[in-house]
């Protein structure tokens, strides 16, 4: 369902640009998080030179920051939250030259009424005007200012916040803008660390979705000596893991699809998303429900945060051996099964 609301936006940029063609200034475009794939066929088949930048690694090779060489139009896609978008207005300005064109194309249910305000925050001169609104999705149209100096390194994004994690206490935590809880332990990780049962040392754990890498952390500070496994889809999640685990292994990838499949792990853990961009989506939590019994050694365990109501239980229980609740409050339930 997500995907085709993805794909029904991007289709809407795609009409645009067969409609009026891209601009006759604009002969290099960067392509900003269209995880359809579809974006740059309509650019290209215009003639125009087109470059990507893909922060998630749904379908390969994916990149915290775009890579150095300068457009003259970026199309970007609304991210979820507005610390995101800021950052990514920085990091694409870092490529758009001086006058060129930012493109901002979302939902109106994602709150694209709102960019214009937003980007205007960013820097007074940002001006956004509508290009375009077709089936509720709006075309944004932004030049750079002239005196628009960005914020052009990632490493300037970084932030250093003290999480207070259960069993452990203050603890320094590497994060950027838009990443998951940040600036805060969200309450569901906190809920699994409290409940969590310690691996035995030596043991191999995943932490599947692991953001900046707080369930790990908490973990590893109780219990050195683990063998940490951190996957994500977001490359600047594991940007921000590795920070905050050296040592570790880091895995990108959608789902178990970042995991080598002969490989066996005594504990996966997860907080594990629910949506898919903006739109809501299950299939990391059943597929990582599904797939536990083959990723699992025998007598290992899958210990989740989740919704109770996703139904999580209902699906642990059915696929499953020895399923536990180990914790609930307020609707948040931490689940414990084996392979
Ligand atoms: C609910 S957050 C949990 C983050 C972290 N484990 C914590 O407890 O603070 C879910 C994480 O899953 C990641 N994610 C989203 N879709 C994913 C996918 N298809 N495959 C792997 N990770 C994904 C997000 O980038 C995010 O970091």
């Amino acid at each position: 369902m997500s995907d085709e609301r993805e794909a029904a936006i991007a289709q809407v940029m795609i009409d645009w640009v067969e409609r009026e063609g891209p601009p006759t200034d604009a002969a290099r475009v960067l392509i900003v998080d269209d995880d359809t794939g579809m974006l740059g066929r309509p650019f290209k088949a215009a003639g125009a030179t087109v470059s990507y930048w893909r922060r998630r690694a749904y379908a390969g090779k994916a990149n915290p920051w775009p890579v150095s060489g300068e457009v003259d139009l970026v199309v970007l896609r609304l991210p979820r939250d507005w610390p995101a978008f800021a950052m990514q207005v920085h990091a694409v300005a870092s490529r758009l030259r001086p006058g060129g064109r930012l493109w901002v194309y979302g939902g109106n249910d994602e709150g694209i009424k709102s960019a214009p305000k937003r980007l205007s925050e960013v820097d007074p001169g940002w001006k956004a005007e509508t290009l375009w609104i077709k089936q509720r999705v709006r075309i944004l149209e932004a030049l750079r200012p002239e005196g628009f100096a960005p914020r052009a390194e990632l490493a300037s994004w970084r932030e250093e916040l003290t999480l207070d994690l259960p069993h452990v206490g203050p603890t320094r935590l590497v994060s950027y803008p838009g990443l998951f809880a940040h600036g805060r332990l969200d309450l569901a990780s906190a809920l699994l660390l409290d409940a969590l049962p310690l691996p035995s040392p030596g043991a191999r754990v995943l932490d599947l979705g692991c953001g900046a890498g707080a369930l790990s952390l908490g973990l590893s500070r109780r219990q050195p000596g683990l063998k940490h496994y951190l996957a994500d889809v977001d490359s600047l999640a594991l940007a921000a893991a590795s920070e905050n685990l050296p040592g570790a292994s880091f895995l990108p990838g959608d789902g178990w699809a970042a995991v080598e499949l002969g490989a066996r792990f005594d504990l996966v853990l997860s907080n594990p998303p629910l949506h898919k961009g903006h739109a809501q989506d299950l299939s990391v939590l059943h597929s990582l429900i599904d797939q536990a019994p083959m990723r699992l050694v025998s007598g290992g365990r899958l210990v989740l945060v989740t919704w109770r109501a996703t139904g999580a239980l209902a699906r642990m229980r059915e696929r499953l051996k020895r399923v536990e609740v180990l914790a609930e409050q307020g609707g948040t339930i931490v689940i414990s099964a084996m392979g």
